[in-house]
């Protein structure tokens, strides 16, 4: 089961405090033995992937070219920094479909890994085609809340499922239990993508434990 924490821009994902958070996440990781990755800010990419040995992402890359380009983050840079790779196309930060294709293909050109987002299975099937590392299944309305995906729109993971030709899929959105994480696996999700249930728990190593306990 693939575990990525979503850092977002909340405060205590960023700086001082999201290298700390790392650490935990790196914590539970080698407790565990969990496929742990975190997804942070470009400004903190550097500094938190030379203080741990998980995974860590961009949370968005820019298509650009290396040359006179001002205020991007383009692959080359993110992968300079320390990266092993970025989501593309989270519901946050949405591109058009032209730009998802030519993300991927930069991320896979610098050896690279693009986790594709998407807010629905058939947004979901048309990424598949660009045969992205990883896609994840998000439906916007339930990010950020109490209520799971796999809880609350549990077709939506099996709709998927059947639309991403093998890519390894993952679900988002409103995960905050064990009982969500293991419904979502049930139904097929080779992981899940969280945010707000970690980043902002009042005790991201307690939560993030049970979330990726394999059961005993
Ligand atoms: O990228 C994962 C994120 O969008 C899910 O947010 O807060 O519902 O876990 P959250």
């Amino acid at each position: 089961m693939i575990c990525i924490i979503n850092f977002k821009t909340y405060p205590a994902g960023t700086g001082k405090k999201a290298l700390q958070l790392a650490r935990i996440c790196e914590r539970v990781a080698k407790r565990e033995h969990a496929n742990i990755a975190i997804a942070v800010q470009a400004t903190d990419i550097r500094m938190i992937s030379q203080h741990v040995e998980i995974p860590v992402l961009a949370q968005h890359v820019d298509d650009l070219e290396q040359g006179a380009h001002t205020g991007w983050a383009i692959p080359e840079a993110i992968k300079e920094a320390g990266a092993i790779g970025s989501l593309v196309n989270h519901s946050e930060h949405p591109l058009p479909l032209a730009t998802i294709k030519e993300t991927i293909k930069r991320l896979h050109a610098l050896g690279l890994i693009s986790v594709a987002c998407a807010p629905t299975p058939s947004m979901e099937a048309k990424i598949a085609k660009f045969k992205p590392d990883l896609v994840a299944i998000e439906p916007p309305e339930l990010i950020g809340g109490k209520i799971s995906v796999s809880q609350a729109e549990p077709q939506i993971i099996t709709q998927s499922l059947r639309r991403v030709n093998g890519i390894p899929l993952l679900c988002g959105a409103g995960i905050h239990t064990k009982r969500d994480v293991s419904k979502a696996t049930q139904l097929g999700a080779q992981g899940i993508l969280v945010a707000s249930g970690v980043v902002n728990a009042k005790n991201p190593e307690k939560v993030l434990t049970q979330l990726v306990r394999r059961r005993v």
